[in-house]
């Protein structure tokens, strides 16, 4: 997920990175292990309109399941993994069986 600011900015969620780096007005969009404190999760359950995530006039808001997901996801210190097409295939050697070794016959 890449969230983009107003200012032009980018924060993308996608790499470990990107979540850790240092804010503009300090902390971090994520802190693994510290939902508490990481600065999403703080915007995402904060009461005041100018801070609240996601904006009020953009009218999307998280559901609960989706914020405690999030929660859940940032305490159990995630693991950034490149996207699953990124990963190289590799080959799995698989032995040899001679014929006469095959339980069917
Ligand atoms: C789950 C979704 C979102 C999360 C977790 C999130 C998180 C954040 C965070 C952590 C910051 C602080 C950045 C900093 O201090 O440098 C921020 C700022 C901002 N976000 Fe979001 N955001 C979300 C969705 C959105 C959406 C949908 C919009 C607009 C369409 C938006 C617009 C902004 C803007 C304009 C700012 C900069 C102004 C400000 O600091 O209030 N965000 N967001």
């Amino acid at each position: 997920m890449v969230l983009i600011l107003a200012s032009g900015r980018q924060i993308c969620l996608d790499t470990v990175e990107g979540a850790t780096a240092a804010l503009k007005d300090g902390g971090q969009a994520i802190i693994p292990g510290h939902s508490a404190d990481s600065k999403s999760i703080s915007r995402i359950n904060s009461d005041d309109p100018e801070l609240i995530m996601t904006p009020p006039e953009t009218k999307r808001s998280l559901s609960l399941r989706e914020i405690s997901l999030l929660t859940k996801c940032i305490k159990q210190r995630p693991e950034w993994k490149p996207h699953w097409t990124l990963i190289p295939t590799q080959n799995h050697v698989v032995d040899e069986i001679a014929d006469d070794q095959n339980e069917i016959d």
